[in-house]
């Protein structure tokens, strides 16, 4: 049997047409794989010096190289494999990896020369394979540019296929070997003919088949799972977030009842979320779930803990003893399910020395004690948020639920500031939810990143009627952001906002004022703590 042919056997139809992304460390990398997969072809994404033999075994249908930070003309910068020019599949270079591919198939790259960065418009040259009838206006791309070398000189056998004025080889292609470069970014929204162009290069030029659709993932997953999984029953801790919720659909769907949820009631939560979880999981998808309520224990353990690092330590460590004692109860389980996805996977891989794919031991659920040793079951490893939020919904989960903004593990304890109390979690959540309610009645809600209410333990004084009141302080909170890292604050409307305020101060009689953050981050966080 040839190589190919015993990868093909090996490898599991839908990903079998797959695109290989050779990381030189552009922080769009991640991007390009998304950006493949929502064309409908599975990729994967490694360190640009992956072996040659792991390149073969890859057995891909196409080579995207992606961007970088380094540049070409610098002593010991990094070099696509010479393997990637000699399988005889297609290549595409961005930016980076265009210039790494001029300069190692004989053209050149000077340094330094031009500042492009930010919006351009490219002059197509030569409408090729890769850009035939793909232009925002006639023969012209409005692109996305950060770059500050050029490619100089074509490599031999190259002809320019787009330039700009301060950039006369924006592209460059050897139709003949499938070779392509762009030097401007397919892969951000801002090219607005960027995932035409992405699908143009994984579908026609590479010929993938747009296999990698929910419907097809799930069916493959399920395969997959019951591999795995046999006749064994597998543990999950269910919390009720996207992914462990998208995992217990999974696994329910692929092993019934050989599935056990675990649910945490740490007391922590949103109004009705505990009861909501049970109505879903239990209720309508019939699944086994062993909710344990330790919100007294939680409650009981913060009594008199102010400091906010030692709150998420007892949050933390009472959350692993209550769902440590639920597994002891639980017979003969070997599997333990973790909603690890594939940006976990790259993330830990990438802080090991920009190695992609060295795979760290991600415990979702941390540190289990050492007599519940159990194998790990991770279906959703290889998928992105977007993808992982696409299955949920074909599984039967609600959109409300699916596009939730995210809620941090140790819950209301981080926004109750200083010490913790049942009448103070009681009277958040009742704030929060005005404050959800109103965001999604004006649209608003989807429009922020992340939003919540805040427990100041502070009295002020305010006027009811004839009398006054000294009640407490509530905070609201809403930012932009795509990655959380940094954060504007969202710019609600007054008019929404004063009419959140007052729901908040007339329907709850023990709040007196209510504030709004306009702190952005840096320097403020999103959490206040
Ligand atoms: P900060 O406050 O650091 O928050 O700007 C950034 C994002 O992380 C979330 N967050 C957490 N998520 N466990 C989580 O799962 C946690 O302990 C935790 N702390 C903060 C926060 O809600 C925001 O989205």
């Amino acid at each position: 049997m040839t190589q190919a042919a015993a990868n093909s056997s090996a490898v599991p139809t839908i990903s079998q047409d797959r695109i290989l992304i050779l990381d030189f460390g552009s922080q769009y990398s991640q991007l390009i794989a998304r950006r493949v997969r929502e064309a409908g072809v599975y990729s994967e994404m490694y360190a640009y010096d992956m072996d040659e033999a792991d390149i073969r075994a890859f057995n891909p249908k196409g080579i995207i190289l992606s961007g970088g930070p380094e540049s070409v003309t610098a002593d010991a910068s990094p070099r696509a494999p010479e393997i990637v020019f000699n399988l005889g599949v297609p290549v595409l270079g961005i930016c980076y990896g265009m210039q790494t591919m001029a300069a190692q198939l004989g053209g050149s790259v000077e340094n330094g020369l031009v500042h492009e960065f930010g919006r351009a418009d490219v002059t197509i040259q030569a409408a090729d394979a890769l850009f035939a009838g793909i232009e925002d206006e006639p023969n012209k791309l409005h692109v996305w540019m950060s770059h500050g070398d050029k490619v100089n000189t074509l490599p031999p056998q190259f002809v320019v296929s787009a330039s700009t004025p301060t950039c006369p080889i924006a592209a460059m292609s050897d139709v003949s070997r499938q070779f392509f470069g762009v030097q401007f970014h397919p892969e951000v929204t801002h090219t607005n003919q960027g995932e035409a162009l992405l699908k143009r290069f994984v579908l026609d030029i590479c010929g993938a088949r747009g296999l990698w659709t929910p419907e097809h993932i799930i069916d493959l997953r399920i395969e997959q799972l019951r591999k795995q999984i046999g006749l064994e029953k597998v543990l999950l801790g269910l919390s009720g977030g996207v992914d462990s919720s998208v995992v217990a659909a999974l696994l329910h769907r692929a092993i019934g009842d050989q599935l056990t949820c675990v649910f945490v009631d740490n007391g922590l939560l949103r109004l009705n979320e505990g009861d909501d979880v049970m109505t879903m999981f239990a209720g309508d998808h019939g699944m086994k779930v062993i909710r344990a309520n330790a919100q007294e224990r939680f409650l009981s353990e913060l009594t008199g803990v102010t400091d906010p690092e030692a709150k998420r330590k007892i949050i933390g460590r009472v959350f692993i003893e209550v769902f440590a004692e639920e597994a002891r109860k639980l017979d003969g389980v070997k599997f333990l399910a973790q909603g690890t996805i594939y940006p976990d996977v790259i993330e830990s891989a990438a802080s090991k020395q920009g190695k992609a794919h060295v795979i760290k031991s991600h415990h979702n659920v941390g540190g289990l004690p050492d007599d519940l040793d159990f194998d790990l079951v991770e279906p959703l490893r290889d998928l992105f948020k977007d993808e992982v939020r696409k299955l949920g919904t074909t599984l039967g989960l609600p959109h409300a639920m699916i596009y939730r903004h995210p809620f941090p593990g140790p819950g209301l304890g981080v926004r109750i500031l200083g010490e913790v109390k049942q009448e103070y979690a009681d009277i958040l959540r009742r704030a929060d939810a005005i404050f959800m309610e109103e965001l999604r009645r004006s649209g608003w809600y989807d429009k922020t990143a992340q939003a919540f209410a805040v427990f100041q333990p502070i009295k002020s004084v305010g006027v009811v009627g004839d009398g006054r009141r000294y009640a407490w302080v509530i905070a609201l909170r809403a930012v932009e952001t795509v990655d959380f890292m940094t954060a504007r604050f969202a710019h609600l409307p007054y008019d929404l906002v004063e009419i959140i305020s007052n729901r908040i101060m007339n329907e709850i009689a023990e709040v007196s004022r209510v504030v709004y953050d306009v702190s952005s981050k840096p320097p403020a966080t999103i959490e206040w703590e």
